[in-house]
């Protein structure tokens, strides 16, 4: 019930959106201290031919659908050998994926939630990605410092997200690209379109993949369910079955039928 209310205000609610976004994700590591639960997005399902192209992953281990969303994205950015930054980068496991197995010549987390930023700093120690604290709309870097931007399932929740893109475009070197998965409304898009092009930033490629994340919320279904029911405290399971996307949460609803989308685009600070 209560869960279920907090969603609601920070769906809802413009005023206390970015704060109830901070107070929820500061709050997850705290109750779900689970040091092998690393990925907060929704999931991907890849094609036959991505897993042809862009290789494929261990589809056995946990929340890797929930890895794919990283894979599927960072292979394509060809980030070996390049300075890479992901902003909001949460519970850490898909820099830390990227890192491992891309062979960036750096790869740098970032986000708000302090507990997030401890939470990596605990469990990912000894790996090529550092994380940091520090907010998408005033990131603590110099301009020029990075070749590739990731942004996973996070924008949405920004304040001021056309403040975000000119960071975006300040922090990049010239020629770097942002690659970015998220979730919202046609004219939403449309937004994120239009910031991009006042901050400089040239659309290169725009793709739906809300089948991808729809078939991937319905096979990971029983595991998903399973898990919460086990390890998610019984006040917050409400709000976590419509974070966590569930079959039949809102989210599952509306993307199902099309109200709002699941993207991947890349942007381009021209050379
Ligand atoms: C849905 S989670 C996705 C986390 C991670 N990208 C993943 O796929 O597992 C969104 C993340 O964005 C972070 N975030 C939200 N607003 C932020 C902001 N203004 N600055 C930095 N990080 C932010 C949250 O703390 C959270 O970790």
């Amino acid at each position: 019930m209560l869960g279920n209310l907090l969603f609601k205000l920070v769906r809802s609610s413009d005023g206390l959106r970015e704060r109830l976004w901070k107070l929820a994700y500061e709050t997850f590591p705290k109750v779900l201290p689970d040091t092998d639960w690393w990925f907060m997005n929704y999931g991907y399902e890849p094609t036959d031919a991505e897993r042809y192209e862009l290789g494929t992953l261990d589809e056995q281990q946990f929340q890797w659908r929930s890895r794919a969303m990283y894979h599927y994205l960072a292979a394509r950015a060809k980030v070996a050998g390049k300075d890479v930054l992901e902003v909001g980068s949460g519970r850490g496991g898909g820099l830390r994926h990227v890192a491992e197995t891309m062979h960036p010549a750096s790869a740098t987390g970032l986000d708000f939630a302090a507990s997030a930023i401890a939470f990596c700093h605990k469990n990912h120690a000894g790996t090529p990605a550092r994380y940091l604290e520090g907010n998408s709309m005033d990131m603590p870097f110099g301009p020029d410092s990075f070749d590739i931007v990731l942004n996973v399932e996070s924008c949405h929740a920004y304040r001021d997200q056309a403040l975000f893109i000119r960071e975006v475009a300040r922090v990049l070197r010239p020629g770097g690209k942002l690659h970015l998965v998220d979730v919202r409304a046609t004219w939403n898009w449309d937004l994120l379109y239009q910031w991009l092009t006042e901050a400089g930033m040239e659309l290169i490629e725009d793709v739906d993949i809300s089948s991808n994340v729809v078939t991937a919320i319905e096979r990971d279904e029983p595991t998903k369910k399973a898990l919460i029911k086990k390890r998610v405290p019984f006040w917050l399971r409400g709000m976590f079955t419509e974070f966590a996307g569930n079959v039949g949460s809102q989210l599952y609803e509306r993307l199902k039928n099309g109200e709002i989308q699941y993207r991947r685009i890349v942007a381009q600070r021209p050379a």
